[in-house]
């Protein structure tokens, strides 16, 4: 099929090139010139496992850019609409997608044959039928589900493993004002084989995406107040605290010889400094937001969003155990990425974390494996040193407190004791085995 993909973000582009591999040729718009020239060179604006290889293999064949919008769609039977929804505090802003909804009417209007536009940005329920759908048929002076068809199909993709989870999706939601437009868009994932699919109307399409999200940001509040509550009470850790609840069988399913299943479910009821990402706040808070608005308070998650926000500072609770106060006390800040495989540091709780030490007046070195430019770009220059080498961020610490679960920081019991130092470790995704250090400190421990 023709598809053209508005947005070229991380869920635009990676649909984009994840569908051009499946065999369909795919347009990939965006206003920003330089990104559409490093994209048609093979060059991805974002780190995402695999995309560069994606984009070399099907860039000028199957997959193409441009900033040419209307050609775009008069060259094409879909639409995605995968621009950003910023959440302003209030609600999402959806200028983006009015924008690109007015435009992509504006070319209906002269195009004959039969089109679906389908909106994939994450959006509250009642966003396609409401705003989309009118502005596509007031730029078009045509009627929806006669001359074009309008849809909703959310994404589950995760950040560092976008590329294999659109391979191998859990579930295809097909959200449609008619049966012809989910028949147009199924078409779309006919390669997709043994994936559940299920095709319903947009405003369910839109709830199910932010109830997916806020379930698993409820799993990791909880396990957060669990460990909160477990870090005050002797003798009690959250790690085998949680272990004891992941056996329940129906968490952990026993298979026939007795081995058990463990599901990557049970990785979001595990305590840490907090989640992060351009997905997990925003959305539960634009989720409770909608809630309000509709009459419908959310208290639920309205605390997940508090319990998130202040779970950052159990990092800060558990270096005032060793040092009441902080002026040039040495401390090297490992991982800004709100999480591993990424160079995305939106939300992540280092920030707030090294703001506030460096208000206290400590020294702070700083390493991530990919995303110290991005953290250098927010913080201000005074604020913090960032080293590319681990080593030499680790050098002369009196305190090394840890906030990403980086495969490479599994290590860091060797490099210290190569270093022969003993500085205080605070682990806030407790990766690490407490034993292998002189001085400890872990989340909900
Ligand atoms: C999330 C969802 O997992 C995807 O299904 C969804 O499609 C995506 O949002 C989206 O809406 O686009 P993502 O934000 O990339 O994906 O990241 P996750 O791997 O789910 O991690 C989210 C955050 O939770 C990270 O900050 C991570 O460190 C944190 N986390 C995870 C915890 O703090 N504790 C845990 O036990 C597990």
């Amino acid at each position: 099929m023709k598809v053209s993909v508005i947005g070229t973000g991380y869920v635009g582009l990676v649909s984009g090139a994840c569908l051009a591999a499946q065999g369909h040729r795919v347009t990939c718009v965006d206003i920003d010139p330089h990104k559409i020239a490093q994209i048609n060179q093979g060059v991805p604006p974002i780190h995402e496992e695999g995309l560069e290889q994606l984009l070399k293999q099907s860039i000028g064949q199957d997959l193409h850019a441009t900033t040419d919008l209307r050609q775009a769609v008069l060259d094409s039977e879909l639409t995605l609409i995968a621009v950003g929804t910023p959440f302003d505090g209030e609600r999402i802003d959806l200028s983006y997608i009015e924008t690109a909804a007015r435009q992509i009417g504006s070319a209906l209007a002269d195009k004959q044959s039969y089109h679906v536009v389908v909106v994939k940005s994450t959006v509250v329920p009642g966003t396609t039928d409401t705003k989309v759908l009118p502005i596509l048929e007031a730029a078009s002076g045509k009627p929806a589900g006669v001359d074009f068809g309008v849809g909703m199909n959310p994404e589950f993709l995760r950040e560092g493993s976008a590329i294999a989870d659109f391979m191998a999706p859990d579930r295809i939601v097909l959200g449609g004002i008619d049966a012809k437009t989910q028949s147009r868009l199924a078409m779309l994932y006919e390669g997709f084989e043994n994936v559940d699919v299920l095709a319903t109307n947009c405003r369910t399409a839109e709830m199910i995406k932010y109830t997916a999200n806020s379930l698993l940001a409820t799993m990791i509040s909880f396990a957060n107040e669990i460990g909160n509550l477990c870090a005050v009470t002797e003798d009690v850790d959250v790690k085998e605290v949680m272990q004891g609840v992941h056996l329940d069988k129906r968490l952990s399913p026993i298979l026939a010889d007795g081995q058990r299943i463990k599901p990557g479910f049970n990785n979001y009821l595990e305590a840490g400094c907090g989640f992060g990402g351009s997905c997990f706040p925003k959305d539960v808070q634009a989720l409770a937001a909608h809630g309000q608005l509709a009459g419908q308070s959310m208290p639920l998650l309205q605390s997940v969003i508090e319990i998130n926000e202040h779970q950052p500072l159990q990092m800060l609770k558990l270096l005032e155990k060793h040092f009441p106060t902080l002026t040039e006390l040495r401390i090297s800040v490992l991982g800004f990425a709100f999480k591993p495989g990424t160079d995305d540091i939106r939300e992540s709780p280092t920030l707030p974390v090294v703001r506030k030490l460096h208000k206290r007046g400590a020294r702070l070195t700083g390493f991530d494996p990919i995303a110290s430019d991005a953290a250098s770009l927010v913080l201000d220059r005074d604020t913090i040193v960032f080293e590319s080498d681990l080593n030499r961020a680790l050098a002369g610490a009196d305190v090394v407190m840890l906030f990403t679960h980086w495969p490479v920081f599994d290590r860091l019991a060797e490099l210290l004791a190569e270093t022969n130092t003993q500085p205080l470790v605070i682990d806030g995704r407790r990766m690490l085995d407490p034993d292998k250090f002189s001085r400890y400190e872990g989340i909900g421990r």
